[in-house]
């Protein structure tokens, strides 16, 4: 694999290997000493064009803990306010001798794009309303670990609730966890939902509840919204927030799930710490692990994982 911009471009084989990996990473990161030199004289690039906390900060430790250089790039600081172009911007970088660019856009496509003006592998934290494939990767191998399975998640149900139309974690995770074979279901106001979808949709979050195995919350992405979508965002929590009622109806074994960040109070009307389903910070923790995977996978060659520093 050269470049990580979708999860199709890994396809069910690729995600089954890069869970492994991740193993493999989060064990590293067990260590005392959470450093291992297989891509040192590696450098990575992060080019975030939109806010980001987890998946900016995510990258760079991965990075630092395979031994890669990091560059961060922030567009507030740079010559993009003086009206330089993505391109120009791009292949200024890939000048300075970069191995890889991690690439958040509001646009989507831009990875695509991004490929054509460098040689350097091209990883999409994030473009536009369309893919944000390593979250779907970290959601995949929490769902894994928590629920002790293998990588298929065959029987599997997961409702997937909320802003679905603006999400690029739903498009990427509908993929992903369709192609380990779980069964997803959309639970959505109708206004909130894609034109098209290819899995079931349903306006009643109660309905589903006593049967899923996980609950993956959405944000709410009043950024996005150009037009009022929801009546008000009292009446989205009253029928689609998580409240303590609607946790109690969970089952037992069930796992609840954010990819952050909340919206305390709208879609999470419950405090989460009090939940022993919520795994909403081991999301977190695994990112590094999984985004570990995907850096090696792009840039490492054959170098051992287990010597250390
Ligand atoms: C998401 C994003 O930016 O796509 N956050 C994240 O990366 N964990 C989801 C969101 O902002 O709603």
């Amino acid at each position: 694999m050269k470049h990580f911009r979708s999860i199709d471009e890994a396809g069910a084989d690729g995600i089954a290997k890069l869970l492994d990996l991740a193993d493999h990473m989060a064990e590293v990161n067990r260590r005392p000493n959470p450093k291992v030199p297989a891509l040192r004289g590696r450098t990575v690039c992060n080019v975030f064009f939109e806010d980001s906390t987890r998946t900016r900060l995510s990258f760079e430790t991965a990075a630092k803990r395979l031994s890669a250089d990091i560059m961060n790039f922030a567009v507030s600081s740079s010559s993009v306010n003086k009206g330089e172009s993505l391109r120009d911007t791009i292949e200024t970088i890939a000048a300075m001798g970069v191995d890889a660019f991690v690439i958040r856009h509001g646009s989507s496509g831009v990875p695509w794009q991004v490929e054509q003006w460098t040689n350097a592998s091209v990883v999409n934290a994030g473009d536009g309303w369309h893919a944000h494939p390593t979250q779907a990767l970290l959601d995949c191998y929490t769902i894994r670990t928590a629920l002790n399975r293998t990588s298929s998640f065959d029987g599997l149900k997961i409702a997937i609730v909320g802003d679905v139309k603006h999400s690029r974690v739903a498009r990427s995770d509908i993929r992903a966890f369709t192609l380990l074979g779980a069964d997803v279901t959309l639970v959505a106001p109708r206004t909130l939902l894609p034109p098209a979808v290819d899995v079931p949709t349903t306006t009643d979050l109660d309905d589903v509840l006593a049967d899923v195995d996980v609950l993956y919350l959405l944000r709410m992405q009043q950024e996005r919204m150009t037009e009022s979508l929801v009546p008000s965002l009292r009446e989205y929590t009253t029928r689609f927030g998580l409240t303590p009622a609607r946790a109690a109806a969970l089952p037992e074994h069930a796992l609840i799930m954010h990819p952050g960040p909340m919206n305390r109070g709208v879609e999470m009307a419950v405090d989460p710490s009090e939940l022993p389903g919520a795994v909403i910070t081991q999301q977190v923790t695994n990112g590094i692990a999984v985004r570990m995977a995907v850096l090696f996978e792009l840039l490492g060659s054959g170098t051992d994982l287990e010597e250390n520093e």
